[in-house]
């Protein structure tokens, strides 16, 4: 099937579907890494965690093995981690600080900047080679926002404050909940599903999922420690949540549902209702109330969730149809006592944790479409994501969030690369 024709997107009916084939085919898989994301910003990392001089990280973004450094003139770069001579990992730790990466196979040793500083017997080369070509290959494009680290492997990318758009009004509401910078917490979480890329980022913000799914945690769990009125456990299957699912620009959306009772907010109540006071004194009343009574899960196209409530960054990239590789660190406000830090961190880890009340049945969930789609192939059958469409304002439970995602998923994938225009 064309790409063109994997969407059916019916305004007047109100209907849209995705064909099947878009989670399970290879060749689809392969464009997707070259229109998408070798095209687009991914999410790299963040300022704090190579905060000094002569500080480091390297991790793989979007499939390549990267490493992004901060050198004493305070710039942040961003190499591949592949050794000019040979092609050898040259950085293999996840995070540091050094002067030099030695790479291990020859030796040749690169500064934070990426020049080529030595090499054992340089003698042996001809004049003609040049030792400035030489250093470590470049990301072509490294650029932040508000500590957000994002990285493209395209040259001719938009600048990242435009491609991020409007989304920059949410993420600004998740990092002024804060009267300091935020940082990440030491750690993160590494975990994988056997499962198509695309089906978590339709999860990571499908509020009509959240009730059903974590029966365990939002029926049993919440009640069982009785956070009292207003709180998860008078939710049923399919109620709306009084939020609303919201598009933005270039792919990006999100899901904004009004605070409820939580074990974080019952636990650190007066150190909240202060940060609140704070806040209020900074922005106002109304934007203070923006910022801290709503839980929001604001999506980066193509694969990055800034999970407000949870704290939680959450990047994903496809290995193959079936299977994707997860990354989550937990960005915690620089100025929160060590006992709510402690919390939020708890927080994190026993929700959205890889063993945690929510994720496992998320990977249930995901997994289990992924084998369903076997089960309808040829013709592939037809997953719809038509709720709430035709609303002028859509509910957090509708999926006008997810459908914002596969418009621009159809006009990145469906556009023509150059060899094959005017054929
Ligand atoms: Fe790195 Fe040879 S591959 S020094
Ligand atoms: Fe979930």
């Amino acid at each position: 099937m064309a790409i063109e024709d994997l969407i059916i997107d019916n305004r007047e009916d109100g209907l849209f579907r995705v064909n099947r084939q878009a989670f399970t085919d290879e060749n689809i898989l392969n464009e997707e890494r070259d229109k998408i994301f070798n095209s687009c910003w991914l999410y790299a990392g963040h300022e704090s965690e190579f905060n000094e001089e002569n500080t480091f990280v390297s991790r793989k973004v979007g499939g390549r093995p990267i490493i992004l450094t901060r050198a004493e003139d305070n710039q942040i770069r961003a190499f591949f981690n592949a050794c000019s001579h040979r092609g050898n990992t040259v950085c293999r730790e996840k995070s540091g600080k050094t002067k030099a990466f030695r790479c291990f196979y020859h030796s040749w040793s690169f500064n934070i900047k990426g020049a080529l500083v030595g090499l054992p017997g340089p003698d042996a080369y001809s004049p003609n080679w040049n030792r400035e070509e030489m250093g470590l290959p470049k990301v072509p494009r490294v650029e932040s926002y508000r500590g957000l680290v994002f990285v493209c492997y395209d040259e001719n990318v938009m600048p990242l404050t435009e491609y991020l758009g409007r989304s920059r009004e949410y993420i600004d509401l998740m990092l002024d909940y804060s009267d300091a910078e935020s940082e990440i917490a030491q750690g993160e979480q590494n975990y994988s599903m056997r499962a198509n890329w695309k089906l978590l980022v339709e999860n990571s913000f499908d509020s009509y999922h959240g009730v059903p799914t974590h029966g365990r945690y939002f029926g049993k769990f919440l009640n069982d420690i009785k956070l009292g009125n207003g709180s998860w456990s008078d939710v049923s299957d399919g109620d709306s949540l009084g939020g609303k699912g919201i598009a933005l620009d270039n792919g990006h959306a999100l899901t904004e549902n009004p605070a409820r009772p939580t074990p974080l907010q019952i636990k650190s109540a007066d150190e909240l209702a202060a940060i609140k006071a704070k806040l209020t004194e900074k922005f106002g009343e109304e934007r203070a109330q923006r910022i801290t009574g709503f839980n929001r899960n604001i999506f980066i196209f193509p694969n990055t969730f800034l999970i407000a409530y949870w704290r939680t960054v959450r990047t994903f990239y496809p290995v193959q149809p079936d299977y994707m590789e997860i990354n989550a660190w937990c960005l915690v406000p620089k100025s929160d006592s060590e006992e709510l830090r402690q919390s939020r961190l708890e927080n994190f880890i026993s929700f959205l944790g890889p063993a945690g009340f929510g994720t496992p049945d998320d990977v249930a969930a995901l997994e289990g479409c992924q084998r369903g789609f076997s089960a309808t192939s040829h013709p592939q059958g037809w997953s719809d994501i038509s709720r709430g469409m035709g609303k002028e304002v859509a509910d957090s439970t509708d999926e006008r969030q997810m459908r914002t995602f596969w418009r621009q998923w159809k006009t990145i994938m469906s556009q023509r690369d150059n060899a094959s225009e005017g054929q």
